[in-house]
């Protein structure tokens, strides 16, 4: 299992020192939660925090939209040349199109489904893309409690992958903890997204991150 800790749950005031204390401590992915206040009732971080991010990390970023108007942001965040970009399906007229205009890019294209969202929506986008990721909270903040279906989604999930693109990666994001990464595990997750897990753990982020890495 990769490990994707998400700075929306770290100390703002201490960022850059976050981000290096997660990656020291051997995260896979540094999981970055963009919200515009319109998509989602919250707002985060746009470039100019998030170049500060990138000159922090020595783990690829993972940047997740939660926004209205996805191209606008694409824009924005493929020039800090991230490893992922995911944006919601429930946003977006012309997925297909936005997919290859993420690759011409050179960033990785992904797609995020909210928690009612079936995962056979996407069938005909699994060829192109290189990670479907799950949401298994409802988007906007982090430290909510974990939806059980998610499990079940997942492995529908991973059968129209293994038909389609066995390359493309499961993650989920959303109340993952110890208590359910080995249900996730089983479900066929390849990555997890933990924010308050790992900056709120009193043993520390390494013992936070190598608890998660089944
Ligand atoms: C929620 C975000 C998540 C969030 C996860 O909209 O996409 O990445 O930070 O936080 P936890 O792990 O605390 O649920
Ligand atoms: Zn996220």
């Amino acid at each position: 299992m990769l490990v994707a800790p998400s700075i929306l749950s770290a100390d703002f005031g201490n960022l850059a020192n976050e981000v290096k204390a997660i990656c020291n401590a051997e995260c896979d992915l540094v999981h970055v939660d963009v919200m515009d206040g319109h998509f989602v009732p919250n707002l985060t971080i746009g470039p100019v925090v998030v170049s500060a991010v990138a000159k922090a990390t020595t783990k690829p970023m993972d940047i997740h939209l939660m926004v209205e108007n996805n191209t606008f942001f694409v824009d924005l965040f493929a020039p800090l040349r991230p490893k992922y970009i995911s944006f919601h399906i429930e946003e977006e007229k012309h997925p297909h199109r936005l997919v290859q205009y993420i690759r011409s890019l050179g960033v990785k294209p992904a797609i995020v489904l909210n928690p009612h969202t079936p995962p056979e929506s996407i069938e005909y986008l699994l060829a192109d893309i290189d990670m479907v990721l799950l949401m298994s909270v409802n988007p906007g903040f982090g430290g909510q409690q974990f939806i059980p279906s998610v499990l079940e989604r997942a492995k529908r999930l991973k059968a129209l992958i293994e038909l389609h693109n066995p390359n493309c990666l499961i993650e989920v994001d959303g109340g993952v903890n110890n208590q359910n990464i080995n249900a996730l595990k089983e479900a066929g997750v390849d990555i997890v997204v933990a924010g308050s897990y790992v900056f709120g753990n009193r043993d520390g982020y390494k013992e936070a991150i190598n608890s998660l890495k089944i």
